[in-house]
């Protein structure tokens, strides 16, 4: 006997059925290009500069990227670096991988116009400067896994390219409320959606074969003690995360004080309130560089 569907489970079936549309959007995604990966292996056997310059040179988009982002002030203003060779004999090897990461990931934060292209833009400047951020934290704790740090720092917001067009459909307004009542976004994009955003970039970063510890980051940059794989690099991204925010809302002039000595996790690495004050020094000094980054990559 076929009977009408309630409310309830019309809601339920609905929900079902977003949250698979959601999936299949990110699943859509193209995969991340694996230059970085051969670039540090070829690093690691030290490999003649023109291997090197041959995989970056075999996506131009990449070496395109590599040139510019080479000659920003951030990675040391280098008149002399002319082509994808200088770039790979003048640049440090750490720096150079970063670069490639960067120039890799710009490309799913492309909007297609309009409103959706300012928020992808205002997604990817924040994410390069919490991967800068990053950076600039690993440098002064002498962290060794700097490069998994300044890697899921740069993707951690990765889901809210995709989440974006289906917050506009279903949650926009109630995002709105939410910021002025102070309630977390991940809560809102869970109770509408049925994913939020750290979920579905631990979901993307999965598919793109990323090390267990840069997709627990990424998934866990809101709750890094929830991190299952290597809750140090989460700690270090929700710190870069917490230090990119407040770096951008300086540059808009709405003044934000960061209290390192209350957040547990800038407690649990030691980031004292002076490294936090050194680095963000550092940080909004590099902004400008920032949006150098956005409009050459
Ligand atoms: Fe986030
Ligand atoms: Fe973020």
């Amino acid at each position: 006997m076929i009977r009408d569907l309630d409310e309830g489970e019309i809601r339920a079936l609905h929900f079902e059925l977003l949250l698979k549309d959601i999936i299949a959007t990110a699943e859509r995604l193209p995969p991340f290009p694996d230059v970085a990966w051969k670039v540090a292996a070829l690093i690691r056997k030290s490999a003649p500069a023109k291997e090197i310059e041959a995989v970056i040179r075999s996506d131009p988009r990449i070496a395109a990227g590599v040139l510019t982002l080479g000659q920003s002030g951030h990675y040391g203003r280098n008149a002399r670096l002319g082509s994808v060779e200088d770039a790979v004999v003048l640049l440090e090897s750490g720096k150079l991988v970063e670069i490639i990461l960067s120039a890799s990931a710009s490309r799913y934060f492309e909007g297609e116009g309009g409103e959706q292209e300012m928020k992808h833009t205002e997604v990817w400047k924040h994410s390069v400067a919490a991967a800068v951020a990053a950076e600039i934290t690993a440098r002064k704790l002498k962290d060794r896994k700097a490069l998994t740090v300044f890697t899921a720092s740069l993707l951690h917001d990765i889901g809210k390219t995709v989440l974006d067009l289906y917050k506009k459909i279903y949650i926009d307004s109630r995002i709105c409320e939410a910021a002025r009542e102070n309630a977390p976004l991940i809560d809102l994009e869970s109770t509408a959606l049925g994913i939020n955003h750290q979920e579905l970039g631990e979901h993307i970063c999965r598919r793109w074969r990323f090390p267990p510890e840069v997709v627990s980051a990424v998934g866990n940059h809101h709750c890094p003690q929830k991190a299952a794989s290597d809750p140090h690099i989460a700690a270090m991204v929700h710190a870069a995360n917490v230090m990119a925010r407040a770096a951008e809302k300086n540059r808009d002039k709405e003044s934000v004080t960061l209290e390192p000595a209350r957040d547990p996790f800038f407690i649990r690495l030691g980031i004292s309130e002076k490294m936090t004050a050194e680095i963000m020094e550092e940080l909004e000094l590099a902004m400008d560089d920032i949006h150098l980054f956005l409009v050459s990559c």
